[in-house]
């Protein structure tokens, strides 16, 4: 059976690719990414999309009275796809509680920090900037905290001397490249399974 994917993002859309790339290497099979959805007009993850035949949907939230009337008509365009699984791929919004409730357990963000350190946005910055000598990048699923829910892979990643934000954060999106797939393949493999706030492969 094919499992269907939805990608939320905003922005280039690199870790999309490294999605539609695995999947259409083999590397992960039964899946298809059925819809891409971007809070981001001009968000260059919608072009990739369209480039592999994906249906690239922008929904604007200023179109919208409120964030919960944003959020539900997310979920009416989730529910035309039958969706077995979200992916939050550079996606800059909090997802709120009637999302998390309806696909509990079936959201997966990228995060580039090794969680619980350095939530939130620039988190490569954050790390560079209080001075660790490691840092890394983080598959999570999704609850309604902000970068809170349980953990699936990490990945660590060196600070150099001589790095900069943006070098640091090119090597972190090198790892955020392959534990995305690699975590996508376990959860459509049936092979992760939530206990707590813990994650237990099966
Ligand atoms: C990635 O580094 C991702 O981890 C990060 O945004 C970037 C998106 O790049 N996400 C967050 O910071 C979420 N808090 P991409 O659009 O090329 O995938």
């Amino acid at each position: 059976m094919t499992t269907n994917i939805a990608v939320l993002v905003s922005g280039r859309g690199s870790n999309l690719q490294s999605i539609i790339d695995s999947i259409e290497s083999g590397s992960i099979r039964d899946v298809k990414v059925s819809v891409v959805i971007s809070d981001v007009k001009n968000a260059f993850a919608l072009e990739r999309a369209r480039r592999h035949g994906i249906d690239a949907i922008f929904i604007d939230p200023r179109s919208f009275v409120d964030k919960k009337a944003y959020e539900q008509d997310v979920l009416k365009t989730l529910g035309q796809y039958d969706i077995g699984l979200i992916l939050l791929a550079g996606y800059m919004r909090i997802v709120g509680r009637e999302v998390i409730e309806a696909y509990r357990n079936k959201i997966i963000n990228i995060h580039p920090a090794l969680l619980p350190s350095f939530k939130g946005l620039h988190a490569q910055k954050q790390a560079f900037d209080y001075g660790v000598r490691v840092s890394g990048c983080t598959v999570h699923f999704v609850d309604e905290g902000m970068d809170t829910g349980p953990i699936i892979i990490q990945k660590c990643v060196p600070v150099l001397e001589g790095d900069t934000p943006d070098t640091l954060a090119a090597r972190i999106l090198e790892k955020e490249h392959q534990i995305f797939p690699e975590a996508v393949k376990l959860f459509v493999e049936g092979k992760l399974k939530v206990e707590g706030r813990v994650v237990v492969r099966t």
